[in-house]
C-alpha cells in the first residue's frame, strides 16, 4: 500500500515560533524522512537525542548544551559548551557520554591565551531559528555567527564549522578548534591527548582516550578518539590546561585532580585565517583503542576529501528503509499527528546501540549491542515493536543479551558505555527473551535463553543492584519479598519490596512459558511462583487521599519476614506525593505507587478484577486512577493500564483512554513527551496506541483498539508479507472510536486481542466503528487471557 500524500507537509506547524525548524524541502513529498522531527522531545525532560545518528548507531553527533543536556542539546535557548559524538536517548538521571567536545572559535587577539577554553567562558548561545535537524544531520549556527554542522557514519561523525558569517572585523580571523578532555557529566578520571599538527601543513590529528563513568551504572570505561581536522593551512597546536594554552608541549595527561577540583584541558588546533569554505573536523571513537578509532574514521569517512553530502545520503537511506516496512492511509487526519508518528518509529531505532566490533570486554561473533537504558523501560513497548518492524535486528539484540549472559555470567539489565548499569526491578531480560520466543523470532538458541532465565530465577548473585535479582532465599521460602529483607547472600539496594515481588512473579511467569514450550516440567514450579504477588496483597487496605476515602479496598503492601504488615500510603510515590527512585526517596514501590503497582500482574489481570471486587469496581477503580492524578502517563508501568478494560470485556473504555492521552500527551511538540523518552519507550506507547494494536509482552497478545489512521499496514521483514489493520466508517474527529464488528480476512473476527501472527502471516483485520460502546469483544470467550481463568495457553 502506498504511502498516502498530504499536500505539503509544514512541519513548523507545531513548533514553537521561536523554532521554526527548517527543513530540506524536497520535490519529492512521499519521502517518509520528511514526517520526521528529530526534535520533538528536546524539551520539558524528553531528553531526546536529536542530533545525526544511524539506526542503532553507536556514534551520535550533536551541538552539546549546558542546559537540558541529558542527550546533548535541548531547544532550551542554553548555550553551546561543544560538538561531540557519543550520546544516549530520552534517559534520566545524569547527562551520558558527551564525550571529547570540539569546539570552534575565533580569539579576540593574536596571542592564544585570549580564546576560551573552559566550558563556562566558551559556552555561546544559538540562534533559535537556525536549527536544521533530519535523520543523518544536524546543524546549527551560534550566536556569534559560526556555522556548524555534522553527519555520521557507524562509528564516525563529520562536522563542519563555516566561520565566514562570524562578526568580521572583530578577532584575528584565524578559526580556532578546541577539543576538551571531559564528557557532558564532567566524570573524567583521567585522560590523556597528542596532538599532531604542523605548522603549515593542510591538516592535523588529535588523538587520544580517556577513561569515565557510566551515567547510570557502576564501573567506568574507557573511550578513544581520533580528530581530524581539515580545510585550511596550520598555523599552530598544541594543548590547553584550565583558561591557559601553549604550543608546546603536544601531550598532555590529565587527571582526576585534588580535592574534586576539577582540571578543565585538552588541545587546539588554530588555521590562518581568513579560511575559504569550512573546516572539517572528522571523528572517530572507539572503545577498543585510538588506532581503532583511527580506522574507523578513514574507513568509514574516506579522506582528504570527505563526502559530507554523500553520508547524509547514506543515512537517509538507512533510515527510509527502518521506516518502509509501514505505510498509512491517513484518512485526512492531523498532519501533527502524522509527525509524531513517524517521528516516533525514528525513535525506536536510536538505541539500543550497535556495538558490535567495540566490545572491550570479550571477543566474540556474536553482536554486541549498549545502552539497554534501561531495559525496565525496554522491555514493555520499545523492544516489542522493534519485533514487529524490525524482528532481524531485535533477533540480533537478544543475541547480543545471550551473548553477554555467556561472558559475564549474568544477563544485563541495565547497560550503557559498556558498563553494568542499575537494576530497576525484576530481571527484565527475561521478558525480553521470552516475547522474542512467543513471538518466533528466528536464531535464537532457546536452550540457552532458558539457562540464563534459570540462572535469574535461581541464583542470587553478590551484588544484585547490577544484575539477577536479590533476597532469592526469602522469595523461595516466603514467596515475597520481605519489606527490610535479611539478605546475607548478596547485596543491593534493598528497597522496593513490592515492585520486585510483582516484577519476579512477571519474570517467573515468562520462565514457566519458556520451560513448557522447550517441554520442561519446570513450568510448573514458576508458574507456581508466578502467583507469588498475591502475596503481597492486603485487602482490607484502603487509602485516602487529601483527607477523603474514595472507597477503593485492597492494594499491595509490605510484609515484613515474619509475616507482619508493614505500611505504605498507597499513593506515596505518585505524582500526587513525590517521586520515588533508587536514590531519591527510596521507597517499596519503585517510581510508581501502590495505586499503580495494583495493576502491575500482566499475566493475571482477571484475578486482579476478582480481588478488587468485580468488573464493575475494577473499571471505576481504573478510571479514577487515571481521573485523579495518580497515574503517571509519563512512566512505563502506566502503560498496560490503559489497555486493562479489555480484561473486563470493556474494550471501549481502552480505546477511550488512548484517545485521552493521545494527543494531549504525546505530540509533535517540542515539549511533546510526559516523560523521558528512555530510548523509544514513549514513542513505542504512541505506535503501538495509534496502530491499534498494544503488546503484552512475553505474551501472544496485542490489545484490539481502532487506529488513529484509517488504515495501517506493516510488511513483516520475515516474511515480506503485509498485515493490515483497517477502519471502516473512519472519521477524522475521532468521534466513532469503538468496534462494533470486526472481521479477520474476511471472517466474523470477536476477539478483542489477536496474536503475533497477524503480522507474521499478513492478515487483514478490518474494524467497523461507531460513536456509542458495542457488543464486539465483551463476551468472556473474547477476552485476552489471564492465568487464573485458565485461558493462557498452556494451561488448557
Ligand atoms: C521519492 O522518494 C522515494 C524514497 O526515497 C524514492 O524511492 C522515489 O524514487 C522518489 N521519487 C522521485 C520522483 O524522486
Ligand atoms: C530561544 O528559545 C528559548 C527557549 O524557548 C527562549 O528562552 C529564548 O528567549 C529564545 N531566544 C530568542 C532570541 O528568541
Ligand atoms: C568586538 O568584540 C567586542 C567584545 O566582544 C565587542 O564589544 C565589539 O563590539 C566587537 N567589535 C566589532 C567591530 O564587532
Ligand atoms: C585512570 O582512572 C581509572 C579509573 O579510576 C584507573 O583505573 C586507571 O588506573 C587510571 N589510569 C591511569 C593511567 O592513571
Ligand atoms: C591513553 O593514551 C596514552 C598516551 O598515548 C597512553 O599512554 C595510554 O596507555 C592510553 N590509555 C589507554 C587505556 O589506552
Ligand atoms: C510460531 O511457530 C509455530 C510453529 O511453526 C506456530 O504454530 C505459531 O503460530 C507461531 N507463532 C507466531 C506468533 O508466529
Ligand atoms: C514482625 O517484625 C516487625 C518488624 O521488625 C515488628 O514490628 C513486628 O512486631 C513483628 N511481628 C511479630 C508478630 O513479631
Ligand atoms: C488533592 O488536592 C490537591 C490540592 O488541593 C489537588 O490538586 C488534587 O486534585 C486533589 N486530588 C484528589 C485525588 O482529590
Ligand atoms: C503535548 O504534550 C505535552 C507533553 O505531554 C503537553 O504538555 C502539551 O499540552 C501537549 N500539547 C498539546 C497541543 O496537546
Ligand atoms: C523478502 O524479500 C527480501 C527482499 O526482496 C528477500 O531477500 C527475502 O528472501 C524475502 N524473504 C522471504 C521469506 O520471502
Amino acid at each position: 500500500m502506498l504511502f498516502a500524500l498530504t499536500p505539503l507537509v509544514l512541519l513548523t506547524h507545531h513548533v514553537s515560533p521561536a523554532f521554526a525548524v527548517r527543513y530540506a524541502k524536497r520535490a519529492n513529498t512521499s519521502d517518509v524522512l520528511d514526517w520526521v522531527n528529530p526534535l520533538i522531545g528536546s524539551q520539558a525532560g524528553g531528553n531526546v537525542f536529536s542530533g545525526a545518528t544511524l539506526p542503532y548507531g553507536m556514534v551520535k553527533a550533536v551541538a552539546d548544551v549546558d542546559g537540558e543536556n541529558t542527550g546533548g542539546f535541548s531547544t532550551d535557548g542554553s548555550h553551546v559548551t561543544g560538538f561531540s559524538a557519543l550520546h544516549d536517548s530520552g534517559t534520566g538521571g545524569n547527562p551520558s557520554l558527551g564525550n571529547f567536545p570540539i569546539f570552534p572559535q575565533i580569539c579576540p587577539s593574536d596571542d592564544i591565551n585570549s580564546c576560551k577554553f573552559p566550558i563556562a567562558a566558551r559556552a555561546t548561545n544559538y540562534r533559535n531559528d537556525s536549527i536544521v535537524a533530519k535523520p543523518g544531520y544536524f546543524g546549527v549556527t551560534l550566536d556569534n555567527g559560526i556555522k556548524a554542522d555534522m553527519t555520521v557514519s557507524e562509528h564516525a561523525a563529520l562536522f563542519r564549522f563555516d566561520f565566514s558569517g562570524s562578526a568580521p572585523g572583530n578577532g584575528t580571523l584565524d578559526p580556532v578548534i578546541t577539543l576538551d578532555l571531559t564528557d557532558l557529566w564532567a566524570s573524567r578520571q583521567n585522560a590523556s591527548i597528542s596532538v599532531e599538527a604542523g605548522e603549515d601543513s593542510e591538516s592535523g590529528r588529535i588523538k587520544g582516550n580517556g577513561t569515565f563513568l557510566p551515567s547510570f551504572g557502576a564501573g567506568s570505561y574507557i573511550a578513544y578518539f581520533c580528530l581530524d581536522l581539515a580545510g585550511g593551512t596550520i598555523k599552530d597546536s598544541g594543548v590547553w590546561v584550565n583558561d591557559r594554552a601553549g604550543t608546546e608541549p603536544k601531550n598532555l595527561y590529565v587527571t582526576r585532580g585534588f580535592n574534586l577540583f576539577y582540571l578543565q584541558a585538552g588541545g587546539f588546533v588554530r588555521f590562518k585565517g581568513p579560511v575559504t569554505g569550512s573546516i572539517s573536523a572528522r571523528m572517530g571513537i572507539s572503545f577498543i583503542g585510538t588506532e581503532q578509532a583511527c580506522q574507523n574514521a578513514e574507513t568509514e569517512i574516506p579522506g582528504p576529501e570527505f563526502d559530507f553530502d554523500g553520508l547524509v545520503e547514506s543515512a537517509q537511506d538507512a533510515w527510509r528503509e527502518k521506516l518502509a516496512p509501514i505505510s498509512i492511509q491517513t484518512g485526512g487526519i492531523d498532519n501533527s499527528m502524522l509527525i509524531s508518528f513517524w517521528s516516533a518509529v525514528y525513535r525506536t531505532m536510536i538505541s539500543p546501540q550497535d556495538y558490535s566490533g567495540e566490545n572491550p570486554d570479550w571477543t566474540s561473533d556474536e553482536p554486541y549491542f549498549d545502552s539497554f537504558y534501561c531495559i525496565w523501560d525496554m522491555w514493555r513497548v520499545q523492544l516489542p515493536f522493534l519485533t514487529v518492524v524490525d524482528p532481524l535486528q531485535q533477533s540480533r539484540i537478544v543475541r547480543s543479551l545471550l551473548d553477554t549472559y555467556q561472558h559475564r555470567g549474568w544477563l544485563p539489565d541495565c547497560m550503557m558505555s559498556t558498563c553494568k548499569g542499575w537494576t530497576q526491578g525484576g530481571s527484565d531480560a527475561d521478558n525480553v527473551l521470552v516475547d522474542a520466543y512467543v513471538k518466533n523470532l528466528t536464531g535464537i538458541d532457546w536452550k540457552l535463553a532458558y539457562e540464563a532465565i534459570v540462572n535469574d530465577a535461581e541464583n542470587e548473585p553478590l551484588e544484585w543492584s547490577i544484575e539477577g535479582r536479590g533476597g532469592l532465599a526469602s522469595w523461595k521460602r516466603l514467596g515475597y519479598i520481605p519489606y527490610l529483607d535479611f539478605d546475607p547472600n548478596g547485596f543491593g539496594t534493598n528497597s522496593r519490596s513490592i515492585s520486585r515481588t510483582l516484577e519476579y512473579a512477571y519474570n517467573d511467569f515468562n520462565l514457566a512459558t519458556l520451560a513448557e514450550g522447550l517441554g520442561k516440567d519446570t513450568y510448573i514450579k514458576y508458574l507456581g511462583r508466578s502467583s507469588n504477588w498475591q502475596n503481597l496483597f492486603k485487602p482490607e487496605q484502603t487509602s485516602v487521599i487529601n483527607g477523603t476515602d474514595p472507597g477503593f479496598i485492597g492494594f499491595f503492601q509490605p510484609k515484613y519476614l515474619n509475616g507482619t504488615w508493614g505500611y505504605q500510603d498507597p499513593i506515596a510515590c505518585s505524582p500526587l506525593a513525590s517521586f520515588c527512585s533508587l536514590t531519591s526517596n527510596p521507597s517499596e514501590t519503585f517510581e510508581s505507587s501502590a495505586w499503580e503497582y495494583m495493576f502491575f500482574v500482566p499475566h493475571d489481570i482477571r484475578k486482579i478484577v476478582e480481588l478488587l471486587g468485580g468488573e464493575e469496581t475494577f473499571l471505576r477503580r481504573l478510571d479514577f486512577f487515571h481521573t485523579s492524578g495518580l497515574a503517571d502517563i509519563g512512566n512505563e508501568p502506566v502503560f498496560l493500564t490503559v489497555y486493562m478494560p479489555h480484561f473486563a470485556g470493556r474494550p471501549g473504555l481502552s480505546a477511550k483512554r488512548a484517545h485521552d492521552y493521545i494527543p494531549s500527551r504525546f505530540n509533535a511538540s517540542l515539549a511533546g513527551l510526559p516523560g523521558n523518552d528512555d530510548s523509544g519507550a514513549m514513542a513505542s506507547f504512541t505506535l503501538f496506541s495509534t496502530i491499534g494494536l498494544f503488546p503484552n509482552p512475553g505474551q501472544n497478545v496485542y490489545f484490539i483498539i481502532p487506529p488513529f489512521f484509517e488504515s495501517v499496514s506493516i510488511t513483516s521483514p520475515l516474511t515480506n508479507k503485509t498485515a493490515t489493520i483497517r477502519n471502516v466508517n473512519f472519521d477524522k474527529e475521532y468521534n466513532n472510536i469503538y468496534v462494533q464488528k470486526a472481521t479477520l480476512n474476511g471472517e466474523e473476527y470477536t476477539k478483542n486481542w489477536i496474536g503475533h501472527e497477524f503480522f507474521t502471516e499478513g492478515w487483514m483485520l478490518e474494524l467497523e466503528l461507531g460513536s456509542e460502546e458495542s457488543e464486539w469483544g465483551t463476551r468472556e470467550e473474547d477476552r485476552p487471557p489471564s492465568v487464573s481463568t485458565g485461558s493462557v495457553e498452556y494451561m488448557m
